[in-house]
């Protein structure tokens, strides 16, 4: 039985208190962080980098740490993002020319792989590299920004991949909430991010439970 895991993305927190806003996502159960890194370049919208990332876990010792890169050039930022502290390197398949090679470095930087693809992009072409990596993303919204709504034909990747990989840590990032986990959940899915629908929870240690509880049943 796969472990079902809940990483909330900070991205629409108040990023002037990072440290708090994440810690208090960890207090409430998260299971990790989900940091969304963007170059203004593969996707139309700038967040942060490796320095903020690296100062966030100057103060958070322990938490695990993603960082989706949504960035054209992945490579460039795997030393510095080992050095800032990430557990798990996961990058969009789609720039990059050599997706096996940008593996193995992050491997060498003593990070997990994660390999990730928008939407529009053939579950086929991720498929290619499941064996030399850790997880697969499957994105529900085009990436960018938080709050948009959830893609429910993404499902049909997760599917395909969760009946031909049983094993396989798949994960899947916008538009995910107690409204759409359920999708997810039946779907195959048991990474689990989501952003405004914790963020801005009455209560987020219930609705990180509930979306825990719903991939576990
Ligand atoms: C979108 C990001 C997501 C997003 C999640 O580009 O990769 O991680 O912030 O936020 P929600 O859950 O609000 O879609
Ligand atoms: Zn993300």
């Amino acid at each position: 039985h796969l472990k079902a895991l809940i990483g909330p993305s900070i991205l629409n927190a108040d990023l002037s208190k990072l440290h708090e806003e994440s810690q208090k996502l960890l207090d409430n159960g998260a299971d990790y962080l989900h940091l969304d890194v963007m170059d203004g370049h593969f996707v139309p919208n700038l967040t942060f980098g490796h320095p903020v990332v690296k100062c966030l876990r100057g103060k958070i010792k322990e938490a695990f740490f993603e960082t989706h890169m949504m960035v054209s050039k992945p490579e460039q930022w795997i030393a510095p993002m080992a050095d800032a502290g990430v557990n798990q390197y996961t990058f969009h398949i789609e720039p990059v020319d050599n997706v096996a090679d940008v593996c193995r470095k992050i491997k060498e930087h003593g990070m997990k792989v994660g390999v990730a693809i928008k939407p529009g992009t053939p579950v086929s072409e991720v498929e290619k590299y499941i064996n030399i990596a850790d997880m697969v993303l499957i994105m529900t919204v085009e990436p960018g920004f938080g709050g948009q709504k959830f893609m429910e034909d993404q499902m049909e990747k997760v599917k395909y991949l969760r009946e031909n990989y049983p094993l396989l840590d798949i994960e899947v990032d916008g538009g995910v909430g107690p409204s759409t986990i359920n999708c997810c959940a039946k779907a195959g899915a048991n990474w689990i991010v989501s952003g405004t629908a914790v963020i801005g929870a009455a209560d987020q240690s219930a609705t990180i439970k509930l979306l825990r509880d719903t991939v576990h049943n």
